[in-house]
Parts: structure tokens; C-alpha cells; sequence
């Protein structure tokens, strides 16, 4: 018989995602709607190796679902890597007398709670990431923001590209993954997206630009996600081999901040909402998915061996689209 749900902890880790705080008020007016006691956990599993944790009630969520960021901070915790510092966080846990935990943030995040899993908790995690690049979901809270956030700064940069006959290399984040790249790429109409996910060649760029100079093109964006980087090296090259004056663009971490927009919003207060049903529902161990634009979930273990396939048509859509 699974011991009694009284008390659920939640807390945010990883990189901050637009939406974390509106799925963090969801899990917590959802666990206290169905009776539980709700814990903070601040700055991620810091917060339980150090025991900064408080109960939380309604009005400590209100205000938050249209604020980027997290109001429980996040923090990247190198201790709680290893075996002594998952075994001291969860002893901290249970003399905190917590008897679950809702883990919000990416695949790190979610091997931190599969350990604390094998520990005797039941866990959720909620895929929150602006990278969208959890496998197991079609969506990860805080990808949309990022993408308007992006685009917005783009069609920024395009203007004065327009007026200059210039050419802009602008990196966008996403570390191991193009998912926001080439996203943002089609939204602004980018002449050409590069991304960890696909080889390139400095000559292809150099081509279509020349191959749109001569269909009356006189502006350029080229959209780089980080993991791929070098965008000084490109912006010279361009210039170098093109003669189009050329400037690097960094976007940086306004990518991670601003209001979350309403899909992010509504996904993350559905899956908020879902989290705590599992455990009410006696299920454990699972992450709380966004499949085919319905909330379901994954068995933990399953969704971190998922790997999610690139979406190729959309690189293709991007280059064919601008010429
Ligand atoms: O994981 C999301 C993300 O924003 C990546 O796109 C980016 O590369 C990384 O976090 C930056 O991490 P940090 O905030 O630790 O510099």
C-alpha cells in the first residue's frame, strides 16, 4: 500500500523558463484544493540540501502566472550530483515531513527526481525549457515566449537591416538543440538557419546570399543557434566573401525572460492541474507530457531514454520559403 500523499514539495531547476510560475501557482492551488499541505522549495535541489523551504499557501502564488522567471528561483546544484548530496536531500525532504515532490524543469532536472525516486519519493516532473527539446513532449513550457520574445527582436533587427542593405547574423539560444532556431528562422523569414542538428558548409551560406542578391534581395538575416555559435567568425566571412556589410546580433537571455504568453500559460496551469492529479490519483514517477495537444503522462525512466527525431521539414520550409 503507497504511504499517504499529505505533503507534496515543488520546486523549479535548471534554467528558468517563462511559465514556470504559472505552472508553479497551478501545482500548488491544485495540491491545496484537494487538501494537501504545499512546500517551496527555493533554488531547485539547493533548496533541499539546505533546507530552504517554506509551506505555501494561496496568496504566496497570487500575481505570478503572468511573471517570467520562477519566484522560487532555480540554481544549477553541482552537490546534488553526487550520491551523498541526493541521500542528504532527501533525508532533508523527509524531516521536512514531505512525501512527494513536482519537479519543475528539463531531462537534468528529471534524473535529479528519478534518483530521489529510487529514494522512496513519488515524483512528477513538468517539462519546462525554452529549448523544446524533452523528448518525450511535443512542448516544453516556455518555448512559445522564447519564440515571440526572438521574433519580436528580429523583426527589430530586419528593420535596420532594410535600411542599411546589411546583413545580420543573430545567435538564438539553444544549446544542444535548433528547435528555437529554425522555429524563429520561418517566423522571421531568416535567409538562412543553422543548427547543431545539421552539417554546414560556410559556402552555403555565401550562396544564398549571393543567389538571392541576384533575385533582388538586398538585406539578410541568418539565424544561428548557440549550439552551433561563431557568429563573429560568420558575420566576418560574410563580409569578406559577399561584400554585404555584415554585423553579429547576440539575442542572450531575454530568451529566458518576459510574460509568459497565453499558450504558455494555459499549458502550464493544465499541467500544474495534472501533476497533482497523478498523486492524488496514487501514481508516481511519471512526467506530465504534452502529446498531440493533449496532457498526458510518461513513465519517468521512458521519458528520459525518449529522444526526440529534428523536425526536417521545417529546416526545408525555411530555405525554400526565402529565396
Ligand atoms: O536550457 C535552456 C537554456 O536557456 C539554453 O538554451 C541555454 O544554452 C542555457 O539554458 C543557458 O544556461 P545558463 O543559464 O546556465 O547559462
Amino acid at each position: 500500500m503507497a504511504k499517504e500523499i499529505n505533503t507534496i514539495g515543488v520546486l523549479t531547476s535548471g534554467g528558468d523558463a517563462p511559465g514556470m510560475n504559472a505552472a508553479l501557482r497551478a501545482v500548488v492551488r491544485a495540491g491545496l484544493h484537494y487538501g494537501k499541505r504545499m512546500i517551496g522549495i527555493y533554488n531547485g535541489y539547493k533548496g533541499l540540501l539546505e533546507n530552504d523551504m517554506k509551506e505555501l499557501t494561496y496568496r504566496d502564488v497570487s500575481g505570478i502566472i503572468n511573471r517570467g522567471g520562477t519566484v522560487l528561483k532555480t540554481a544549477r546544484c553541482k552537490e546534488f550530483l553526487t550520491a551523498e548530496g541526493i541521500q542528504k536531500a532527501a533525508d532533508n525532504a523527509r524531516a521536512f515531513g514531505i512525501d512527494a515532490l513536482v519537479i519543475l524543469g528539463g531531462d537534468g532536472s528529471f534524473r535529479g527526481a528519478l534518483e530521489l525516486s529510487k529514494r522512496g519519493f513519488p515524483v512528477i516532473g513538468i517539462p519546462c525549457t525554452i529549448d523544446n527539446d524533452i523528448g518525450c513532449s511535443d512542448y516544453t513550457i516556455g518555448f512559445d515566449t522564447a519564440l515571440n520574445t526572438a521574433c519580436e527582436a528580429i523583426d527589430k533587427i530586419r528593420d535596420t537591416c532594410s535600411s542599411h542593405d546589411r546583413c545580420s547574423v543573430v545567435e538564438v539560444m539553444g544549446r544542444h538543440s535548433g528547435y528555437l532556431a529554425v522555429n524563429v528562422a520561418v517566423a522571421t523569414g531568416a535567409e538562412v538557419c543553422l543548427i547543431p542538428e545539421k552539417k554546414f558548409d560556410l559556402s552555403d551560406i555565401m550562396d544564398k546570399i549571393k543567389e538571392t542578391t541576384q533575385k533582388g534581395k538586398t538585406h539578410f538575416i541568418v539565424v544561428v543557434a548557440e549550439g552551433v555559435g561563431g557568429i563573429e567568425f560568420i558575420a566576418e566571412n560574410v563580409e569578406k566573401q559577399t561584400g554585404v556589410e555584415t554585423r553579429p546580433s547576440d539575442l542572450g537571455y531575454i530568451q529566458r525572460g518576459g510574460a509568459p504568453t497565453v499558450k504558455d500559460r494555459v499549458i502550464a496551469s493544465k499541467m500544474g492541474l495534472k501533476a497533482i492529479q497523478l498523486l492524488i490519483d496514487g501514481v508516481a514517477d511519471r512526467v506530465v507530457v504534452y502529446k498531440k495537444a493533449d496532457i498526458v503522462d510518461y513513465d519517468i525512466v521512458e521519458a528520459l531514454a525518449t529522444k526526440k527525431e529534428f523536425d526536417n521539414p521545417l529546416v526545408e520550409l525555411a530555405d525554400i520559403l526565402t529565396y
